[in-house]
């Protein structure tokens, strides 16, 4: 995701868009820029944050009446000063932003290829510039006509944003997937990713929905289908404060980011999965899938939650594709002398891609000739400059110090990435294969389920805030998730909480259990049912108090424990996927209840950059 910002009428664009382009960073801060029209069109833009930008604008001229500025999240190049935003058409007539992605550039880009086009970045974006430009060229027709005709072939995620140099006077635009916001004013019009920008000029939006183009000048919209059929704007008065908006209307940014895991987890399979082929298409993998599947040993590296997501794919490779799999805290993997094979793949996990620990543990895994995989969400991040090859997990800036959302995306990316190695080796029949990718398929869909069950748990943290201790136990691909649970609600409510093996709990702390202990036990439906069953009635007959997750219909541990939250049906082997979200929730709400900074808890960073 990023944010973008338009403007055209009577002020100075400039000042506008670098404004908001500065309440934007947090969707996107790789690097940004403007294009400026008047009776020229100006394109300044810098790998960076917005300030650097602004700096190095410094002297020139910035004069104009209509413009687009642009914050980028990178998905397709990295974040340099030629893959920065606004991108200029061959013929430097166009010039234009996007937010989102486009799945077929490749094809499109091959096209263009063959008709003679160059390109100067590596973005999908460029790619659907020229595809316009030619469109408009080859049909000789106007620019909004091309645009219509070309977002008819383009299959992914767009907001787009473009000016003609011939037209002066005109903003076009066109959404489907991302998100886009016109603003009404008197004698201007304004265009945003949300009403950040907005809200200080005009409360009167227009939110602009799929399949629809806009056509904007100072004085007049006009709203259209891509059948070119004119719409009738639906105008709303925005009621929300500018600190909401940029949260989405939610309290945090944790909120916000645990709620957009439905479309976090759907973008990470974009692209990738297609259930009804039955492939999954992934470039970094593809190309180096005899590494993989040859691999004698995969070694996890990675920290905090990125370590716990190591833990699950442990469980799901070894069990998909029968190569051994050891999970490794970077930070004690590099101080160790750790016996490395020239056949080992490393598989480096990481949200914000700058972990210090997990960076001199790849240095030190390559010097002894091992493959790194990087599974990093932040592009071009330093994990992923100097894995081999990798895959991104598509989850957007995450903002809350605690992950959720990277969690899930990884989880997502892990399980992929096991699949098509499992399917090359040959370890999973077809039917298994297919059932499992029909799983992930449904992931988005049963994570809005979870998500429904959002208020029974802030009432259930309620009754839970004051706990001094809590136990987290869980079995299988559950046990990590209980260690993530644990973890959540360590950094968000600053309450001591422990994740054990479920069955571990016998050798030694179970005698922490008493009737003021909460333990949260993650028993989702799977092969350990019963065993953890017993677990639980362990835990009661010590008059322990008993939280579990579970799978709707089971009336086993609904009549066992003392609270339960039922989460949709799902294969144990993607579980986690799920269990992971009311274990974020309860930490969240608890944190909240004892009125603590949860998106900026004390003593912690968003990435740990040092030692
Ligand atoms: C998780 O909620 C914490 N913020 C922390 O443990 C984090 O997972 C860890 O620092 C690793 O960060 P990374 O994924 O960016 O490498
Ligand atoms: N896919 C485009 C790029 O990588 C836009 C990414 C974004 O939404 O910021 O530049």
């Amino acid at each position: 995701m990023c944010g973008i910002v338009a403007y055209i009428g009577p002020r100075e664009a400039y000042p506008i868009i670098l404004k908001g382009l500065k309440r934007l960073e947090y969707r996107g801060y790789d690097s940004s820029g403007v294009a400026l029209l008047d009776n020229d069109l100006r394109v300044y833009k810098k790998k960076g944050k917005v300030a650097e930008l602004e700096d190095s604008l410094v002297g020139k001229d910035l004069h104009a009446h209509a413009g687009m500025g642009h914050t980028r999240w990178a998905t397709h190049g990295e974040p340099n000063d030629r893959n920065a935003h606004p991108h200029s058409s061959s013929s430097g007539r166009l010039a234009m932003i996007h937010n989102g992605i486009i799945e077929n550039y490749a094809q499109l880009k091959n096209e263009l290829i063959r008709k003679g086009y160059k390109f100067v970045s590596d973005t999908d974006t460029e790619v659907l510039l020229n595809f316009i430009e030619d469109i408009q060229k080859n049909n000789n027709c106007g620019l909004e006509e091309a645009v219509r005709i070309a977002l008819k072939r383009v299959v992914g995620a767009y907001v787009i944003i473009l000016l003609d140099k011939e037209s002066p006077d005109t903003i076009i635009a066109a959404r489907k997937g991302s998100p886009l916001v016109i603003g009404i004013g008197k004698g201007e019009h304004f265009l945003a990713s949300d009403a950040s920008p907005i809200i200080e000029y005009t409360k009167e939006v227009v939110y602009v929905n799929d399949y629809e183009l806009a056509i904007l000048k100072a004085d007049e919209l006009i709203l259209k289908n891509l059948g070119n059929e004119k719409l009738t704007p639906y105008v709303q008065s925005l009621d929300l404060e500018l600190a909401a908006i940029e949260k989405g209307g939610y309290d945090h940014f944790m909120l916000k980011e645990i709620f957009e895991q439905p479309d976090t987890i759907f973008d990470c399979l974009r692209g990738r999965l297609d259930v009804t082929k039955g492939t999954i298409t992934m470039a970094g993998i593809q190309q180096n899938i005899e590494r993989l599947t040859k691999a004698n040993r995969i070694i996890m590296v990675a920290c905090g939650t990125s370590w716990h997501a190591g833990l699950v794919a442990e469980y799901i490779f070894e069990e998909l594709c029968r190569i051994p799999v050891e999970v490794e805290y970077a930070s004690e993997f590099r101080y160790r002398n750790p016996v490395i094979h020239p056949g080992d793949v490393i598989i480096a996990i990481s949200q914000s891609g700058e972990t210090a620990d997990t960076i001199v543990a790849i240095e030190k895994a390559k010097e002894n000739g091992a493959f790194i995989l990087g599974v990093v969400n932040v592009v071009g991040s330093s994990i992923a400059r100097i894995s081999n090859a990798g895959a991104y997990t598509h989850a957007g800036p995450e903002i809350g110090v605690a992950s959720t959302k990277a969690f899930t995306a990884q989880l997502t990316v892990l399980t992929m990435i096991a699949l098509k190695v499992a399917k090359e080796k040959g370890t999973i029949d077809n039917t298994r294969y297919m059932q499992l990718l029909g799983e992930l398929h449904s992931m988005p869909e049963k994570v809005k389920e979870v998500l429904k069950l959002s208020k029974p748990i802030e009432k259930l943290a309620a009754r839970y805030k004051d706990a001094a201790d809590a136990l987290y136990l869980g079995r299988g691909y559950n046990f990590p998730v209980a260690l993530e649970g644990a973890l959540k609600l360590k950094e968000i409510s600053y309450i001591h909480a422990e994740g054990y093996p479920a069955a571990e709990m016998k050798h030694g702390p179970i005698a922490l259990v008493d009737e003021h202990l909460p333990v949260v036990f993650v028993a989702t439906k799977d092969s350990y049912h019963e065993k953890i069953v017993s677990n639980i009635q362990e835990i009661k007959a010590r008059k322990g108090k008993v939280i579990a997750v579970i799978t709707q219909g089971d009336e086993i541990i609904e009549k066992m424990a003392d609270d339960y939250i039922a989460i949709p049906e799902s294969d144990e082997l993607v579980a986690p996927i799920l269990s992971a979200i009311p274990m974020q929730l309860l930490a969240y709400y608890i944190g909240v209840a004892k009125g603590y900074d949860v998106d900026k808890p004390r003593n912690l960073a968003k990435s740990v950059t040092v030692e």
